[in-house]
């Protein structure tokens, strides 16, 4: 059965890679959690899409050029307001998290957990070891896999411990994908929606069944997801995408 994960917790609607987002997944009953990371000036690891902090935050600036005491004064909910459970009495007080305080968090709960690196963390020397570690540490007994768009990254990753799950991310139909498998090691590709609607080369290697799709939040394309059997949806709206595969399985 097609596994759920919250993007960036429950994206849709709550503040987006924030602990109240991660909890709000949480609380709907996900399979897995999917979330970016970034690091600061001090070398910390926080939990954020962009490079900046402008988009989510009350601040502005790369994350890089700012120290994690510095990111921590910033709201992470009050660019949320257009959102219908923004609560003004406690959104405006949500900090950015760090990646320790998310794996505190969801551990627990002992779900699959998906850590993208954006492709600018390339720049940062030795940044796969700095993940790995935080996660050795923090995170026993989750299913963690990791994604990028940048290869070099996930075979950085495959050096340093052979048993990691690592999986391409790719925004289009990619031809011959048992062959980046493979070559690359990877357990999996995390594929954008419109490639796997339609007959794709993964349709056609018989590999749906390994495939996490992303971001699928429209009701007919998760069901339609649902009927091809993916491995996972990534969607923005868990509660929704988990009542829909209560409907699906009763028809089947
Ligand atoms: O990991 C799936 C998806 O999150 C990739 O795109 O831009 O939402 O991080 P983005
Ligand atoms: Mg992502």
């Amino acid at each position: 059965m097609t596994a759920i994960y919250g993007h960036r917790g429950a994206a849709g609607t709550h503040p987006e890679n924030t602990l109240l987002s991660f909890e709000e997944a949480l609380n709907n009953g996900v399979d897995g959690i999917e979330l970016d990371v970034q690091i600061t000036k001090d070398g910390e690891l926080i939990v954020m899409h962009d490079p900046t902090v402008d988009r989510t935050t009350s601040g502005s600036g790369y994350v890089n050029e700012m120290t994690l005491a510095e990111i921590k004064q910033l709201s992470a909910g009050s660019e949320f307001s257009h959102m219908i459970d923004y609560d003004p009495n406690t959104w405006p007080s949500i900090k950015v998290p760090t990646l320790k305080e998310t794996l505190n968090l969801i551990r627990p709960h002992r779900i699959e957990l998906n850590i993208e690196f954006k492709p600018n963390l390339a720049l940062h020397k030795g940044i796969e070891q700095i993940v790995l570690k935080e996660v050795e540490s923090y995170g026993q007994g989750l299913k963690v896999s990791y994604s990028s768009f940048h290869l070099p990254i996930l075979m950085r990753l495959k050096a340093l411990n052979k048993e990691v799950e690592t999986a391409f991310l790719v925004n289009q139909n990619v031809p011959f994908p048992r062959d980046y498998l493979e070559t690359f090691n990877l357990a999996t590709f995390h594929v954008s929606k419109k490639p796997l609607l339609g007959d794709s080369f993964f349709e056609a290697e018989e590999l749906l069944e390994k495939i996490r799709v992303w971001t699928v939040n429209c009701d007919e394309d998760i069901n339609k997801l649902l009927q091809k059997n993916v491995k996972a949806i990534m969607t923005d709206f868990p509660k929704r995408a988990i009542a829909l595969r209560r409907t699906f399985k009763k028809q089947v």
